[in-house]
């Protein structure tokens, strides 16, 4: 028999054995990336969808009154209105208040349009879907304010007005703000239409201000968790620990019964070479007899020899 080949046998199973567990971890990880960039592109979709939905509340509109607006099914907590204003009055006279925003004189668009739309958005439940701030805990719902031009009130995927405070800045009168927990500073937060986010003091109890449009909410940091597990960590992370412990455990017997047998393995050797050199010193010299000594064969000599044992009877 080939020493090479049966090692060789006895170590594949036990190498694809370590292959596998050792991949375990890696799998995991790849599986379980976050996807935080799509968020943006998620809330400039809903941004279009909404000025749709929001120009459909005109019918005959009149100017400087806001409109509710319906929203899809599929979006239902999520509130929306629209105002349309002329250029001039909205800078010379601003709006005293439009839902939670106080918008002063002075307030200019680029380009100038002769006639403005400012849609409302409240996105309510839907904020922390679309606008997911990680470590941050919102305090109060989202609320948009964008400009849209008003040349076509049926128009869809109008680009929005660039909207600029030159004197005073926009208030924004938050209502239902929840209380910040003891000992956290609640903060302004405004998400620009390019994925920038500010933050800021608030200016008042419950209000922000801001001289460009976006959305805006007001946040407290998080208290990160009091033990070592981090964020996110969940049923996946566990079940990953459960593997990577199994895995060392099925490893660990794994290379403790290749270990043992590989010790039996070089006691028969030994053995076997040790038997045949007898053979081979029996062949050479004068004829010996073989016995029987336990279960293997012995060369025995006439009885004026002392009678040959193997040293160690008790092998396993
Ligand atoms: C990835 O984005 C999809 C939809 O855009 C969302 O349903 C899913 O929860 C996101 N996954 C993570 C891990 O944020
Ligand atoms: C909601 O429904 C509208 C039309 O019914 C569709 O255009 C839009 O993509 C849907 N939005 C989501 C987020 O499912
Ligand atoms: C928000 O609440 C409405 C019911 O008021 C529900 O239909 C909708 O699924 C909720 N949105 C989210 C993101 O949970
Ligand atoms: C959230 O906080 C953790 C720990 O304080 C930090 O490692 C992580 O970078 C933070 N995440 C973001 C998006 O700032
Ligand atoms: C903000 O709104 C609340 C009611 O929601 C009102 O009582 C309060 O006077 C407003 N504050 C300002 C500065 O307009
Ligand atoms: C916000 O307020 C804190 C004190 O409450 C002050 O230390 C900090 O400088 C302020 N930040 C800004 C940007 O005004």
């Amino acid at each position: 028999m080939n020493l090479n080949s049966g090692a060789l046998a006895m170590l594949l199973p036990f190498l694809c054995c370590c292959c596998f567990f050792f991949s375990v971890p890696t799998l995991f990880a790849q599986s379980f990336d976050t996807n935080a960039s799509s968020t943006g592109a998620a809330a400039r979709a809903l941004d279009a969808l909404l000025q749709d939905y929001a120009y459909r509340a005109f019918v005959r509109p009149k100017t400087g009154v806001p409109y509710d607006g319906a929203v899809p099914s599929n979006l239902t907590g999520i509130q929306i209105a629209a105002m349309r204003l002329r250029s001039g009055s909205l800078r010379t006279r601003g709006v005293n208040m439009y839902r939670e925003f106080r918008i002063p004189t002075g307030v200019l668009e680029q380009p100038y349009v002769e006639r403005l739309v400012l849609v409302y958005q409240n996105l309510g439940n839907w904020s922390l879907r679309y606008y997911s701030l990680p470590n941050y805990t919102y305090l109060a719902p989202i609320l948009g304010l964008l400009a849209y031009d008003a040349s076509d009130l049926s128009a869809k995927n109008l680009p929005e007005l660039d909207l600029r405070a030159s004197g005073d800045p926009i208030r924004i009168n938050f209502s239902d703000v929840e209380s910040a927990p003891i000992g956290s500073v609640p903060k302004c937060v405004r998400f620009d239409l390019h994925g920038s986010v500010i933050f800021s003091n608030l200016t008042a109890p419950n209000e922000c201000s801001t001289i460009r449009q976006g959305h805006f909410s007001i946040v407290t940091e998080s208290v990160p968790p009091p033990s070592p597990p981090p964020e996110r960590e969940g049923k996946e992370s566990s079940n990953r620990r459960t593997w990577i412990i199994v895995g060392s455990v099925v490893g660990g017997v794994a290379l403790l019964a290749f270990l043992g047998f590989l010790i039996l393995w070089g006691r028969k050797c030994k053995q076997r070479k040790k038997m045949q050199e007898m053979e081979k010193a029996a062949d050479v010299g004068e004829a010996l007899h073989m016995t029987s000594v336990g279960d293997t064969k012995a060369p025995s000599a006439t009885a004026t020899r002392t009678q040959p044992t193997l040293e160690n009877e008790y092998v396993p």
